[in-house]
């Protein structure tokens, strides 16, 4: 099927499978996958390194504006998928600990943070032919997007989800923790001020609680078949 030169905005909610579908259909279609999610992650990294949150969890913001022009993010692509970069080194494995987990959804919903994540991701979709997910890529990064996705999943499904990738990847987890950080991410992520997350009325909703990876790929072939016609 050949896709024109578009952009496909993928929201929802946390471990919904957004970042597996988003990679997959990239793969599929020939397009740049763009996780923005990643990029709260590595800029949530960064202010830990630095010190910029504090034991009790206090984020000192002056602090990480002052410091962010320094933070150089980057995606790269080789056989393995994309590896996202500070600079040259690949915090792909640090971004997806607990510990960056735990903090990302405050440091997410800071102003200036969105509007220096957003510019970057303006600047790698030159050209179309994009896949990016995350929280509000189709109302506010990418309000103009061509094909406006919403993943949902129950909360079962979703836990269970994130348990598996943290175990799969060797790392500590706990159900319960998990569960907790992931209600406690759905809370700030759609009730913050700035860009909450929301679906865009035109967004077509894709519940995969029940489906393979396979049955969602069939479906938004179909999204798209029912958008542009038939492709060849
Ligand atoms: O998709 P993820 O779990 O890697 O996202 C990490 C956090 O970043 C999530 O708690 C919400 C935030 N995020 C956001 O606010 N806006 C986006 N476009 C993507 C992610």
């Amino acid at each position: 099927m050949k896709i024109p030169d578009i952009i496909i905005a993928i929201d929802g909610w946390s471990s919904t499978g957004k970042s597996s579908f988003a990679k997959q259909l990239a793969a599929r279609f020939g397009f740049l996958y763009l996780d923005s999610g990643a990029m709260y992650r590595g800029v949530t990294l960064f202010a830990q390194e630095r010190g910029f949150i504090g034991a009790a969890g206090v984020i000192d913001e002056p602090a990480l504006e002052a410091a962010l022009p320094e933070l150089e993010l980057h995606f790269e692509r080789d056989e393995n998928g994309t590896r996202l970069f500070s600079g040259s080194r690949c915090i792909e494995s640090e971004i997806r600990s607990m510990k960056v987990s735990s903090f990302v959804s405050p440091v997410s919903a800071i102003p200036f943070v969105r509007s220096w994540v957003d510019e970057r991701l303006h600047a790698f979709s030159k050209g179309g032919r994009v896949v990016m997910d995350g929280r509000d890529i189709g109302t506010t990064v990418f309000p103009n997007a061509e094909i406006k996705l919403f993943m949902t999943a129950s909360p079962e499904v979703r836990a269970q989800r994130r348990y598996d990738e943290l175990i799969m990847k060797g790392q500590k987890a706990d159900m319960e923790d998990v569960k907790r950080n992931l209600a406690e991410r759905d809370h700030i992520d759609s009730t913050r001020a700035v860009s909450p997350l929301r679906q865009a009325p035109d967004a077509f909703v894709l519940d995969n609680s029940n489906m393979t990876f396979e049955e969602e790929l069939v479906w938004v072939q179909g999204v798209i078949q029912g958008k542009f016609g038939i492709l060849q």
